[in-house]
């Protein structure tokens, strides 16, 4: 039998915080624990690893979108400017939602951007400034990718019955990102601004 330690008096104790405290990891990136929510686990397996992608995918458009929002230029630049924050504002948004609703399945949402970056298919832009339409088409292909990917998995996760991930999908995630991609697309039609 181990002997157990003696309780500490408030006394010795102090009020010093215990700090520079290490431990191993008590749940291991990609599995899940088990929670009364009525799925299996591989239901919450599978919508966890696809809710993780959208996760990913979807900090990197955040980020994307913050890019630009600081390095726009031209005579757009202030409806753009606050354009893209908006949008970046909805997304961070949906992050959270996304990142809770793999916890509320038990798995281990992806949060260390090191992390994502490693994870996410969006692809990387030069660390530099792109032209005006080049950034709004960039921001476009990255909603095309999460969106393509986000309809595959909502039908998946219903045919696994998850329908909470299902519908985070379809109402949070393909919502919000085919309305942002509407708003951003009419900036890339060559109008003519003055005489028709
Ligand atoms: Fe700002």
């Amino acid at each position: 039998m181990p002997t157990k330690s003696p309780a500490k008096s408030a006394a010795t104790r102090g009020s010093q915080p215990m700090l520079h405290q290490k431990g191993m990891q008590i749940q291991e990136f990609g599995t899940v624990r088990q929670l009364p929510v009525g799925l299996s686990h591989d239901a919450r397996m599978y919508s966890c690893e696809r809710l993780n992608q959208c996760l990913a995918d979807s900090q990197i458009l955040y980020s994307l979108y913050k890019k630009h929002h600081w390095l726009m230029r031209g005579p757009t630049f202030y409806q753009l400017h606050l354009l893209l924050d908006k949008h970046a504002g909805e997304q961070l948004e949906l992050i959270d939602t996304i990142a809770e609703r793999v916890q509320t399945l038990g798995g281990v949402a992806i949060g260390d951007p090191r992390h994502v970056a490693e994870i996410t298919v969006i692809p990387r832009p030069p660390d530099g400034v792109e032209e005006v339409p080049a950034m709004i088409s960039r921001l476009l292909e990255a909603h095309e990718a999460i969106l393509i990917a986000a309809h595959d998995a909502a039908k998946r996760a219903d045919e696994m019955g998850d329908d909470g991930t299902n519908d985070l999908l379809v109402s949070d995630v393909i919502r919000t990102g085919e309305l942002q991609a509407w708003f951003l697309a009419e900036h890339l039609v060559d109008t003519p601004l003055v005489e028709s």
